[in-house]
Formats: C-alpha cells, structure tokens, sequence
C-alpha cells in the first residue's frame, strides 16, 4: 500500500478483540493478492498481540467477498501461480493462526470468499449471507481449501451439489447443513459477532487455543487418534494457572480471573 491509498483491510480492536474489515466494496470484495497480503499480515500480528484473545472478519452490506479477484487471474500461467505460491503464500495465514477467528457473514460469500470463510473457526450469518463455489462455471476449481473443507462440513453429497452445480446457500440452508453457527439479522451482525467474539477472548486464552487445536484434529486424525489427542491437551489444561484458578473460582462462587498462562 502505498501513501494515501485506502487499505484493502481495515484494522480495528474493541478490547481483546482484534477486528478485520474486507475494504473493496466496489469490486465486492474480490480477493486480490494485495489484499490477501494485507489480511494475512493483519491475522499474524494479531496473532502475535497477548492482548487479543479472538479475531473476526467481516464484510460489507453486499458482499462477505466475491471469491479471488476473476480479473486477477485472467491471464495467468501455470508458472505464475507456482513460482508465487498463489493462495499459499498469504491465504494460508488464517491457518496458522491459533486464536479463535470468526468471520461475520453478509450478502455474498462466492469462491474464494466461501472459502475464507470455511476457515474460519465460527461463522456468523447475516439473513442476507448467501454462500456459492461457481468456479466450475469459469472452468476453474475452488482452490483454497473448498473441495477439502466443504465436504467436512456438511457431507459429500451437498458439497457435491455445491461444487458441481454452483448451487447457492442462503442463510437458513446453510444453518441447517451445519455450514455457519448462527443466523441473524443483518442489522445486528455485527454487534452479535463481535459481542459473541468479546465473550469466547474473555476465556483463558491458552485453553481457548488448545480446544481449537482439539477441534481441528477432529478434521485430521481418526477417532482414536483424536481421542489421544484431546487426554493429552487435557492433562496439559492441569499445568496452566488458568484451569487452577477457573476451578477454584467456582468453588468459591466467584469470578475467575485469567492470565493466560
Ligand atoms: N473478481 C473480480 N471482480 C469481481 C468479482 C470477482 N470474483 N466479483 C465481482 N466483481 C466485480 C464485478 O466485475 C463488478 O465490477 P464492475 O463494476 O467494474 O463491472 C463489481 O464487482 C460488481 O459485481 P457485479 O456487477 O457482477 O454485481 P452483481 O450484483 O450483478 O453480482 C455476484 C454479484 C453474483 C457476486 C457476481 O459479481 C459474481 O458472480 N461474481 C463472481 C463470483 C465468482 O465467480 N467467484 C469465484 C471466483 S474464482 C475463485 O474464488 C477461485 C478460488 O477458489 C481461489
């Protein structure tokens, strides 16, 4: 970005909460590699940041974001994408943040904007948010993460659909098939994701990130191995000051009050 230039990601905190705001509003969103960059770097310093326990990213009014930006890639090789590492290269860093990341969905989540969202922890839906992998109707294929997340999270058979057909979710389907967590108007989105994001980072942080880390070996592992998985971060929660004192506050009717260590 250079002076003066409008950033493509918008970087706010409430509190222990880290806010991430989609800024193309007039290509809706498109995810071009500037802004890509731009998020990545935003997630990995808040990531960084002890004081911000959660993350969300959210949209505009009409568009979540549109999928990678069509008019991007239009021309590009098989050497171009290689050599840069397209998605891989700034894309990725949603995964590698171990901090709960929600992402407050309105208006269209297509592509790649699907696809961010997919990879995110919680996904909060305005009653507008309408969900959709089209690549197959430019030939192309949902490459950042679409095939592998979608059939995850709600079955072969509608993702399938989904990816076949371009079929596009509403909100109330997508609640139903298990794709966002919550449904909401969308004038209170906003206020809800960040209120629901403000309560998960006032938990003790170091557990918040072990369950996730649990969560996500659900995806990864067999059930045994993910049950191995989930005693073993569950005897390392009995060497935090945390888990010591959220027990103990209990005991003594009072609130706890985290460290994050
Ligand atoms: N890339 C680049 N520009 C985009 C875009 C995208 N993905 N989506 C929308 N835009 C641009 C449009 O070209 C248009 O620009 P102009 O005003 O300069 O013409 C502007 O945003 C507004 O879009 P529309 O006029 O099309 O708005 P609409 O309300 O008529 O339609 C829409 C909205 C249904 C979302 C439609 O824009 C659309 O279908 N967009 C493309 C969706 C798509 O195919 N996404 C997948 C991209 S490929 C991908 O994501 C690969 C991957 O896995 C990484």
């Amino acid at each position: 970005m250079t002076a003066g230039e409008e950033p493509l990601v918008l970087v706010e905190t409430q509190g222990r909460v880290g806010l991430l705001t989609l800024n193309r509003p007039r290509q809706l969103n498109a995810l071009n590699d500037a802004l890509m960059d731009q998020l990545g770097a935003a997630l990995l310093a808040f990531e960084r940041d002890e004081r911000i326990g959660a993350i969300v990213i959210a949209g505009g009014a009409k568009a979540f974001a549109a999928g990678a930006d069509i008019e991007a890639m239009a021309d590009w090789s098989f050497m171009d994408v290689y050599q840069s590492g397209f998605i891989t290269r700034n894309w990725e860093a949603v995964r590698q943040v171990r901090k709960p990341v929600l992402a407050a969905v309105a208006g269209y989540a297509m592509g790649g904007g699907c696809e961010l969202a997919l990879a995110c922890d919680i996904i909060v839906a305005g009653e507008s948010a309408r969900f959709a992998l089209p690549e197959i109707k430019l030939a192309m294929l949902p490459g950042a993460g679409g095939t592998q997340r979608l059939p995850r999270a709600i079955g072969k058979a509608k993702a399938m659909d989904m990816c076949l057909s371009a079929r596009m979710l509403d909100a109330q389907e997508a609640d139903r098939l298990g794709l966002v967590s919550r449904v909401v108007p969308d004038a209170e989105l906003r206020a809800h994701t960040l209120a629901l994001a403000t309560q998960i980072a006032g938990y003790s942080l170091p557990a918040l990130m072990a369950i996730k880390e649990a969560v996500n070996r659900a995806w990864e592992s067999s059930l045994s191995e993910g049950i191995l998985f989930e005693r073993r971060a569950l005897y390392e929660r009995f060497a935090s000051d945390d888990a010591h004192e959220g027990m103990h506050a209990f005991l003594d009717k009072r609130s706890p009050v985290f460290t994050h260590r």
